[in-house]
This record gives structure tokens, sequence and C-alpha cells, in this order.
């Protein structure tokens, strides 16, 4: 797996979306400040040259570019190349990545998706579908996933989960929204992880490593971290979704 020459250097990272890019935009705050010594975003493309995502990077003066054959693996390889791609993150990207890609980018080939895989994930599974699926299944707890990509959509090692409650009068717009603030905070983590090398994906198939997880004061639902890295753990505050976990998975 080819990462930065030293291990001083921050890695390049190249992002491919779709969309809107609030990933993206979370990506590009976190590296801008005390994560920047673990990498830097360096290119972005798109499938789709109206992408609300190339804009904010090159309101960023980031490189970009429009992706006219995202199928074609050759095509892809070279951009990314070109660009000097150490890691590859998907933020909203809706293709699928061509498999030489995905074989040249083993390791180091990330993707976002707003649910707890493996459910709700798969072919067709995207956007707003994702969280009328979750309420029409009645969950009371959906999540967002950070993998490692593999051939198919949605699946490969995943490096790391959180959950987000479903609420009383939650619809697939409240719903989507209150998961796209725990996505927001989850994958800029997990990128900087794999760029520093601090999570790698073993030979075995396996994710290795630790992610560090801040504990943030701010989001109730954040604030059930069951990662608690402070020094003096504070108890957990009882909120509806605290409860509701304790009744469903007493300890
Ligand atoms: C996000 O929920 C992401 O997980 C999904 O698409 C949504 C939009 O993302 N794949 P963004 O605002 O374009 O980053």
């Amino acid at each position: 797996m080819m990462m930065p020459a030293s291990p001083h250097t921050p890695a390049r990272i190249s992002v491919l979306t779709s969309g809107g890019g609030s990933n993206l935009q979370a990506l590009i705050d976190h590296f801008a400040g005390l994560a920047a010594c673990a990498g830097v975003i360096t290119f972005v493309a798109s499938d789709h040259e109206r992408a609300g995502a190339l804009q904010r990077a090159r309101d960023a003066r980031i490189a970009t570019g429009v992706l006219d054959a995202p199928l074609d693996s050759d095509a892809l390889l070279s951009l990314l190349e070109t660009a000097k791609t150490d890691v590859l993150v998907l933020a909203g990207y809706l293709k699928l990545v061509p498999e030489g890609v995905v074989r040249a980018f083993r390791g180091r080939l990330l993707n976002i998706h707003p649910a707890l895989l493996p459910a709700f994930g798969g072919p067709g599974m995207y956007g707003k579908r994702i969280h009328a699926a979750v309420l029409e299944h009645g969950a009371t707890i959906t999540g967002v996933t950070v993998h490692f990509v593999d051939e198919h959509f949605d699946r490969g090692p995943i490096i790391a989960q959180w959950p987000v409650p479903v609420l009383p009068g939650d619809d697939a717009t409240l719903l989507a929204a209150r998961v796209l603030r725990t996505e927001h905070r989850l994958l800029p983590l997990c990128v900087a992880a794999v760029a520093s090398g601090a999570i790698v994906l073993g030979a075995d198939g396996r994710v290795h490593g630790h992610l560090d997880v801040p504990q943030s004061v701010h989001a109730p639902e954040w604030r059930f971290a069951l990662i608690d890295d402070s020094p003096n753990p504070s108890p957990p505050v009882a909120t509806a979704f605290t409860t509701e976990v304790a009744r469903l998975f007493p300890r």
C-alpha cells in the first residue's frame, strides 16, 4: 500500500462526490485545522458537473474534475494518479467504483453510508430512501458507517459505526438531518486515522488500529459515546435515546 514517502508528509486526499458536498465540507474544515498534519484535500471530482460539492472545492481553492466516464477504470485511475492520490474518499458518491480502482486503492479507499451497514445498504439505497426504509421498518436506532470499499456497493470491512436515535415524530427529512450531523463528525476522524496510519486494512482483510473519538458535550446523541477517552469520564446524560438504549441493551 503506497502512502506518503515520509510519515511527516500529509497524505494527499482525493474525494469523489455526486451531490451537495456537506461531507466534503466537513473534510475540508477538518483538514484545514488540527488534522492538517495527517492529510490535505488536494483533489475533488464529481460525476455531475453541477454538483454543489465542486463549488465548495473551488471556494476552498482545491483542484476539481468532472468524471465523464466514471465506470472507466483506466480513465479514473489516471486522473487519481495525476493528482498523486494517497487516500481516496467517497463522500456522497453514487456510482460504483470500477474494480481496477478498488484493487489499486485497497486499504486506502473509504466510503460513508448513512445507516448501520449491512442494514439499509446496497444498490439503490441512497439519500432519503434509506431513512424512509429505516422508519418503515420501525427501527429505533440507525446511524452512520464508514468502511473500506470493495467491489460491491456499501460492502467492505467496517472502520467505524455510530448510533443515531430514531425519535418519535421523525420523518425521513428530520432523521436524515440528524444522521448527517453525525456523518460530519465521524467521516473526518476515520479519514484522518487512515491517512495517518492509525487504522489499516490488514492482509487478513480485517481492520486494525484505533480510532480516537473526542467527546463532544454539544450533541446529545454524540454524548452517548461508546468510546470515552477523556481522563475523567463524566456519566452519560440520560436522554430519550440513552433511556431507549439502556432498555434495549441492559448491561
Ligand atoms: C449523505 O447522507 C451521504 O452519506 C450520502 O449522501 C448524503 C449527502 O451527502 N451518501 P453530501 O451532503 O453530498 O455530503
